[in-house]
């Protein structure tokens, strides 16, 4: 059984990628003298150095990485082994061209850039398998190796390939999956547009058409896309298992980006041993601790739980978008913490030494151009010593309190062509009930939507347009056991093959709501409603009305103009011994704190009194104690009140009570008792 902690880290985890091989030698001493300086424990080697370890094909050279590692071990530092198949090397693609995905016009990507692999090609297939080979058995018992890494964020920047390779590979996986021909033309819908195949030869990848294609042959070929990465994974994950047995394989995901949704993570975290994740600030105006919060609450979910590790951050700027602030003073401590109170065993950055030349030269890093006389070094040194201070928490799970249903592979389907509005965004309505959820102080557990849910108090499904029977059945069966469900519209509309469920919408979920929606009725760019309650409530909505049928569930809130003036925008349905929110409509922060309100006082969830907007706090607990994370994301002191009291181990200081919480800082209390 592999180990799911990195081998010999008896710390948590800090430190960065690691180039070496863009610095000449003398300055790895240096590295590695800075490393200690500021408590690094683990870095990232070697993910992009395929180039360097085989210069010609069969021959190769470890010397200098031997040096590295030696040098990392007689420092304290461990070892997170890239395997670097994510860049082959020039020779390789000029032996090879067809080794070069494909986009779906036809073009073939040229070498230079990475991460240009079609994942069906039998070439890199072999040379893939004969690198790791390589490394595995050169490094599989280094003293320095804590764990390995696979590849680099599988998915980006090419999520599919579309070459004839790929085309005879997915004729391979339909046929595994749907057995004959006719299966197919049945779950694709195939008599629509006088699509029918007569032979699975005949079909090819979802290429440019004229104008839309078949949605079901776009939703397969993203599941082939998939699970054809995946087996890529699985293979090189398993030489390294044979030859490097006991050491944890990851490979890193980019679980919360909308960027990056070409892999359903749900299925991936089943095959690593540890769950590691890249998570980078997108700065586009909305609160990124938000965003953040989100994505390390989806990278413990895909965990199933359990504890997993930030591998990429930056310590400041990026240098991808179209402006790149600079973190600011403190934010970096406050991102690593986030992630380590929802579950992360550290933080680690993207990377290590600032680069010279190259793509990513602009995007920060821990040892910035300016060297060690700079705030982002003072900074890196500072979170290092509060990581120490920290260590007790490794092993401990985060505490949640409420559950989002979520399905990358509804999500895949909510994005293909002609939808009833594309105003409608299914990731945007995750995104804001995660916001409206968070503002409530309630942390969130993302669950697969046939998961169980019956530990769940609250369940909310902001976007899920792709809902199984199967998941139908969990969700009705939750409600009529006592759950409280909140669902948002567009949701339950399609089966697997994005066939719409039989009967009127929202098929699976008819029941369990207690209504039928006989029509959308999707509004103008721009056009707003107004939706009454009870007591004079009134609030904004937009992008979105339907035209809803009560068959049990009783209006909460209605429509006040537009086309579907005077009928129920928002209801509430008793089932058994639970009871089922709809909305209808697109709802503003307002409106979406106040309906949440009302299910989280139907699932008798109390509100988190006197803690202020944006001010964080999460709880991790386990054997080593009860740890209560604050995190002030304002500019204004706080206080939080404290269940017990408790020693707080950044300031090493006792606190009871309400326990102060200075603008911008964080503070760990490990509870009594
Ligand atoms: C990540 C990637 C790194 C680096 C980083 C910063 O997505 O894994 O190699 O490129 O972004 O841009």
């Amino acid at each position: 059984m592999p180990d799911t902690t990195p081998r010999g880290l008896t710390r948590l985890a800090f430190g960065g990628d690691y180039n070496p091989e863009q610095w000449p030698e003398d300055v790895w001493r240096e590295d590695v003298r800075l490393m200690r300086e500021a408590g690094v424990s683990m870095v990232s080697v070697g993910i992009f150095s395929w180039a360097l370890l085989e210069p010609a094909p069969g021959e190769y050279d470890f010397g200098w990485l031997d040096r590295v590692l030696d040098l990392l071990h007689e420092g304290g530092v461990r070892v997170d082994l890239g395997t670097p198949t994510v860049v082959p090397p020039v020779w390789f693609y000029r032996a090879h061209p067809e080794a070069l995905p494909v986009r779906e016009d036809g073009t073939r990507y040229e070498f230079g850039s990475r991460g240009a692999i079609c994942h069906s090609n039998a070439d890199y297939r072999a040379a893939a398998a004969n690198i790791t080979t390589r490394l595995a058995e050169r490094y599989g018992d280094h003293p320095a190796l804590a764990m390995w890494h696979v590849h680099n964020e599988y998915g980006v920047p090419v999520s599919a390939c579309y070459c004839d390779s790929c085309a005879a590979h997915f004729r391979r996986w339909l046929a595994t999956a749907y057995g004959t021909v006719d299966a197919v033309n049945e779950a694709w819908g195939t008599a629509f547009w006088g699509q029918r195949y007569t032979d699975l030869e005949q079909i090819n990848p979802p290429r440019v058409t004229p104008t839309v294609g078949n949605p079901g042959q776009a939703l397969d070929y993203r599941r082939f896309a998939d699970a054809t990465a995946r087996e890529n994974f699985r293979m090189e994950r398993d030489i390294l298992h044979r030859l490097s047995p006991g050491v944890p394989v990851t490979t890193n995901f980019m679980t919360a980006l909308s960027q990056c949704d070409s892999l359903d993570y749900w299925a991936w975290g089943r095959e690593v041993d540890l769950v590691t994740n890249d998570h980078y600030l997108i700065t586009d105006g909305r609160r990124t601790h938000v965003n953040l919060a989100m994505a390390a609450d989806l990278t413990r979910s895909v965990a199933g739980g359990a504890p997993w590790l930030l591998l990429e951050h930056s310590p400041s700027g990026v240098n991808w978008q179209p402006r790149n602030p600079a973190k600011a003073p403190g934010q970096m401590a406050r991102n690593s913490l986030a992630h380590v109170a929802r579950g992360s065993e550290g933080a680690m950055f993207f990377q290590w030494r600032q680069s010279r030349r190259g793509a990513e030269k602009f995007h920060s890093a821990m040892v910035p151009h300016g060297g060690t006389g700079t705030r982002v070094w003072r900074e890196v040194v500072e979170l290092g010593g509060s990581l120490d201070a920290l260590n007790e928490i490794r092993g401990t799970r985060t505490v949640a309190d409420v559950a989002v249903l979520w399905d990358w592979q509804s999500w895949w389907a909510q994005n293909l062509d002609w939808r009833p509005s594309e105003d409608h965004n299914a990731r945007e309505r995750a995104d804001a009930f995660y916001e409206a959820l968070y503002d409530r102080h309630l942390t969130v557990d993302f669950v697969h939507p046939e998961a169980d849910l019956s530990a769940c108090p609250l369940v909310v499904v902001p976007a899920l347009y792709l809902m199984t029977e199967a998941a139908g059945r969990n969700v009705t069966r939750y409600v009529e056991n006592g759950g409280t469900l909140v669902v948002s519209y567009f949701s339950g509309i399609v089966d697997e093959h994005d066939a719409v469920h039989d009967g009127a919408y929202p098929g699976p979920l008819r029941d369990a709501l207690g209504l039928t929606v006989e029509e959308f009725s999707p509004l103008l760019q721009g056009e707003r409603v107004r939706v009454t309650g009870p007591g004079g409530a009134e609030f904004d909505a937009d992008v979105w009305t339907e035209f809803v049928v009560p068959h049990g569930a009783e209006t909460v809130w209605t429509y006040a103009d537009g086309l579907t003036a005077g009928r129920p925008a928002v209801t509430r349905h008793r089932l058994g011994e639970g009871t089922a929110w709809y909305v209808s409509t697109r709802l503003g922060q307002a409106g979406l704190d106040a309906l949440l309100g009302r299910a989280a006082e139907d699932a008798g969830i109390a509100p988190r009194d006197g803690l202020p907007r944006d001010v964080e706090v999460v709880r991790r607990t386990g054997e080593s104690g009860t740890f209560l994370f604050a995190i002030n994301h304002t500019a204004t002191d706080a206080k939080v009140p404290l269940e017990a009291p408790g020693t707080e181990l950044l300031t090493g200081e006792r606190a009871a009570g309400r326990l102060a919480l200075p603008a911008g800082a964080v503070r760990v209390v490990r509870l009594d008792g």
